[in-house]
């Protein structure tokens, strides 16, 4: 094995013996799907992250579309959100059959523009009844702002906090702001179950509508109340409502996960310093601020074009040459086909999504990163830039 040449994965789960330990004490024990496992991870990560109730779902897809659900978003409704997202923010509107109105991103972060937003909410005069905020990357969007707008406004916010746990802020964690938030458990994300997703909100309201829809719209307590006879296999279906439980095998997996949280956390923020001081004298790249609300999901570094006489996808081909995996977040939404013929976009729309779009790209970060790693990126993408550099300019 080359150490100097082996291939460094943009993303890679740190999952151990712990998590093993929890899957195979599930699956001994001859309940496999929502158990006694959901309820505790339930119980745990509210307290973690100190909200009223947080409900398991099986994605983040699934728990945004809930939470818009429960916020009686429906058809002819408009949500406001960005088109630098991953399609999973947006498709869940479209599946109320509300439509999305993107606004561009800040020109510092890859996250929604409060002026803009409030620019939308003016124009669309009282059609936004929600505002999907990402808080891309794991970067907090500015929720002092956004929540002042959603409050003038008389609009929900529902915080898609698919990156960004565990990021305490001083409002508290991210996530936790709006009237509910979702985090994502994918296989790449900040914790995972494989699959998997949480949705915290004080609102019991809320939470209700929440647990009923994401088993396919059944109510225990209706039945009830509306028969004479209650009983542990009675039910009363009260909507049409979704498949979206989370399985206990995936909530055990959870649970040892949240227990690494802050470690995980503290791990990426190391690596995003490492990279921040062996990359802020490059002036070929752009690297991002190392601010504190950031749980470094992603590491985005953006080209500087002008200094350079290669474009974005060719420097990705030269990094994976030297064995370095990335990704690129995200296509952006109104440059896909879908976006683009419903609502007739122009790529130049969003004149700053389609700019960080054009220039950014994701490098490897994750908790088992090795420090030799974390210089051998560095030095790849040094050795990269010095050989396309444009000395003319
Ligand atoms: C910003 C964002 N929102 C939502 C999702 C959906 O998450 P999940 O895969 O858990 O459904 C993702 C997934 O990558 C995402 O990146």
């Amino acid at each position: 094995m080359n150490r100097n040449t082996d291939f460094i994965p943009f993303s890679k789960p740190s999952t151990g013996i712990e998590e093993e330990n929890a899957a195979v004490r599930v699956i001994r024990s001859g309940w496999l799907t929502s158990g006694i496992e959901v309820k505790e991870f339930e119980k745990e990560f509210a307290s973690y992250v100190g909200s009223k109730h947080a409900l398991t779902v099986n994605s983040a897809t699934a728990g945004l579309h809930l939470a818009l659900e429960a916020l009686g978003i429906s058809r002819g409704d408009k949500v406001a959100t960005t088109p630098y997202t991953f399609t999973a923010t947006s498709e869940v509107i479209r599946y109320l059959g509300a439509d999305p109105i993107f606004v561009d991103i800040e020109r510092d972060s890859w996250n929604i523009d409060p002026e803009l937003l409030e620019k939308a909410i003016i124009e669309y005069n009282g059609q936004i009844k929600a505002i999907l905020p990402v808080h891309m990357g794991g970067q907090h969007c500015r929720m002092d702002e956004i929540c002042a707008i959603a409050e003038k406004y008389n609009v929900k916010i529902i915080e898609d906090a698919a990156h960004s746990f565990p990021v305490k802020t001083e409002r508290g964690f991210s996530g936790t702001i709006g009237d509910a938030g979702v985090y994502s458990f994918y296989a790449n994300k900040t914790i995972t179950t494989g699959e998997g997703g949480m949705i915290v909100t004080d609102s019991d309201e809320i939470a209700r509508r929440v647990s009923i829809m994401r088993l396919h719209g059944i109510d225990r307590d209706a039945w009830n109340r509306y028969t004479s006879s209650a009983g542990s296999w009675k039910y009363a279906v009260v909507a049409a409502g979704f498949k979206y439980n989370m399985t206990d095998i995936a909530a055990a997996i959870g649970r040892e996960q949240l227990k690494k949280a802050m470690d995980f956390l503290n791990a990426r923020k190391e690596i995003a310093r490492k990279y921040h001081n062996g990359m802020k004298h490059f002036d070929f790249i752009k690297i991002p601020e190392y601010k504190r609300d950031h749980s470094w999901h992603l590491y985005i570094i953006r080209l500087a074009e002008e200094k350079l006489s290669i474009d974005r996808d060719s420097f990705i081909e030269e990094l994976k040459i030297e064995g370095i995996g990335t990704s690129v977040h995200y296509i952006p939404l109104h440059m896909m086909p879908y976006y683009k013929e419903l609502y007739s976009f122009k790529e130049t729309d969003f004149p700053e999504t389609l700019q960080k779009y054009r220039e950014s790209i994701s490098i490897p970060i994750f908790p088992g990163m090795t420090e030799f790693q974390v210089e051998r990126v560095i030095s790849s993408i040094k050795k990269i830039g010095e050989k396309y550099y444009r000395y003319n300019v």
